[in-house]
């Protein structure tokens, strides 16, 4: 592994196994809605051997489970895995890096990852790995987020950082892959060997009471995200929270925030 894929694997399982803990009620909440979109784009049904890939605490790898399909999940963080073992004990969650998959070629039908594969260092190399993992005829489908102008959660947070903060405080190493359009998915798919390719635009919805509480959740469940808001200056935060209470408020209803999400499934067979 390079210098830099190193030092983004060791950050990224640094910040994983901190978020590991609070994960379920923090940042899940954001990630579950896109569940059956990417379940959906990767064909999985009764029958389907499918495999999770950062799977983190499990509710992917479950909710295949609870569609009739035999799943295992992956994920490299001991903590997360913890997590998934304790909440659905009937399925089978496995340590590896989705880099070096610890699977024999042709072992499922469908392989499916929900906001996984663009914190992998070289994304390529877990396409590549699912491709070799996947039957002929089997599908790919991950999701990755949409770019902050469409992705409400992300904008009020990175808005109140640029005017209040400081947006290059972060020390975290750049992601690895570049996978930040659809496009990006798609090219990467061609080059990993798949066909069939295709993109979809899923929405989603974040409930939080307040903004600071999506601050919160966001800075305790995630990993790059989290490094940004902990490296702000102490005395610059009540105005980075004051900013995002602020804004946030155009996304109340009688229940509390509402606030969008934006997210992109990339899907592909392999031959
Ligand atoms: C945003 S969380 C997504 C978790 C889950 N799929 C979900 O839908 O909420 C990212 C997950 O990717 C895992 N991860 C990151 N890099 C990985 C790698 N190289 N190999 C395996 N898992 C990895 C992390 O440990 C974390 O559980």
């Amino acid at each position: 592994m390079t210098p830099d894929a190193e030092a983004i694997r060791v950050f990224e399982h640094a910040g994983w196994e901190r978020a590991a803990n609070t994960y379920e009620r923090t940042f899940a909440t954001a990630t579950r809605p896109f569940i059956p979109g990417v379940l959906d784009a990767g064909n999985v049904g009764a029958g389907t051997s499918v495999l999770d890939v950062a799977c983190g605490p499990g509710f992917v790898a479950a909710a295949a489970a609870d569609r009739g399909a035999v799943a295992r999940g992956l994920d490299f963080s001991a903590a997360m895995l913890g997590v998934a073992r304790a909440l659905h004990p009937g399925i089978v969650f496995e340590q590896g890096d989705a880099e070096a998959l610890p699977y024999p070629d042709g072992s499922f039908t469908s392989v499916v990852s929900n906001f996984g594969i663009h914190h992998v260092p070289r994304p390529i190399l877990a396409l590549r790995q699912a491709h070799r993992v996947l039957c002929p005829g089997g599908t790919l489908a991950f999701t990755i987020w949409a770019a902050p102008a469409e992705n409400v959660a992300w904008k009020l947070v990175f808005d109140a950082i640029r005017r209040c903060g400081d947006m290059a405080a972060s020390q975290a190493p750049a992601p690895g892959g570049g996978f930040g359009t659809p496009d990006d998915c798609a090219a990467a798919l061609e080059q990993a060997g798949f066909s069939g390719i295709g993109t979809h635009k899923l929405a989603g919805v974040w409930r939080q009471p307040d903004g600071p509480a999506l601050l919160a959740a966001l800075r305790s469940g995630t990993a790059r995200m989290a490094a940004l808001i902990e490296a702000q200056a102490v005395d610059a935060m009540p105005a980075i929270i004051a900013d995002i209470d602020g804004a946030a408020e155009a996304y109340r209803d009688e229940d509390g925030l509402a606030i969008p999400l934006a997210a992109f499934v990339a899907f592909g067979r392999k031959e």
